[in-house]
């Protein structure tokens, strides 16, 4: 008996790993964090799977569910939403299953930041302007900030931050970044990435808080930095796909360190 961590992607069903469809597929108990896994990708559970929402459930209950079936044998599905590598509370589940030695598998999913940035049909990051992105978030009543790891610190390097968890706080956000960057600076708020309501607002770190609806209060993402302009008119490129860069895959002479000849050997 395995229980199978998945990331369930951001919203949209189809956003699942084809091995995370192929786990759910063969797993006869799957526990979904109901409050932002779509019930969508529940169709891919067999007809008798027994499906359990664990939003409404301590971390003692979910260990419960999840010694019961172990005890019958029973693999196990565990759906979060996303990727389980940022804000999915794996780490605890894990920490609980090693000390009971339970067996788990970890699988990824698509991080809500990725699916923000394809529905923003735009790169995060961008030549000379902002080469990091900061995934963070403001401090929660689940987990408090470490000290240092601050908006203002993070503002501070200038590139692109993606804030998680703080769509209802985005007045906080906005004076905590304001003296790092200019009231130009782009922000885009991205609501419900994937999901059939999506909602996309491109705006300014001076004049997002007017337009925010009041209605997005939660499943946002805040997107901040000058690397977020919609048109490039900077010219600026990187060097990968240069005329004349010699790369590996793309040796510019049989000069070139990485020349290999026509048989695909190296050059002696
Ligand atoms: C508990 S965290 C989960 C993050 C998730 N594990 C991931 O990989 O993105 C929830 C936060 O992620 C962001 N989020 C999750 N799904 C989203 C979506 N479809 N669109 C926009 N933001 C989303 C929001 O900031 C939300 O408050």
């Amino acid at each position: 008996m395995t229980v199978h961590f998945i990331g369930a992607g951001p919203g949209a069903p189809d956003l699942l790993t084809l091995r995370g469809r192929d786990l759910l597929a063969a797993s006869p108990v799957c526990l979904y964090a109901g409050s932002l896994v779509p019930e969508g990708i529940l169709a891919h559970c067999p007809e008798d799977a027994m499906i359990i929402n664990t939003a409404p459930l301590s971390l003692d209950e979910i260990m419960a569910q999840i010694q019961s079936a172990h005890a019958q044998g029973l693999d196990i599905a565990r759906l979060h939403s996303g990727d389980l590598s940022v804000w999915s509370a794996m780490g605890e589940q894990l920490a609980r299953l090693q000390a009971l030695q339970i067996p788990y598998t970890v699988t990824p999913g698509v991080p809500a930041f990725a699916a923000a940035a394809a529905a923003l049909e735009q790169e995060l990051t961008i030549p000379t302007q902002a080469q990091s992105l900061v995934l963070t978030r403001t401090s929660g009543r689940a987990s408090a900030m470490p000290e240092g790891e601050t908006l203002a610190a993070f503002a501070a390097t200038g590139t692109t931050l993606a804030v998680h968890l703080s769509i209802h706080q985005l007045d906080q956000v906005v004076d905590q970044v304001t003296p790092f960057y200019p009231p130009e600076t782009p922000v885009a708020i991205v609501w419900r990435a994937s999901w059939p309501d999506q909602r996309v607002i491109r705006s300014t770190l001076a004049a997002v808080l007017d337009e925010v609806a009041p209605a997005m209060t939660r499943t946002a993402l805040i997107l901040i930095g000058p690397g977020l302009k919609q048109t490039r008119d900077d010219g600026e490129e990187s060097r990968l796909y240069a005329i004349g860069y010699d790369r590996r895959f793309r040796p510019q002479s049989s000069d070139s360190p990485f020349y290999r000849g026509a048989e695909g050997e190296p050059e002696s």
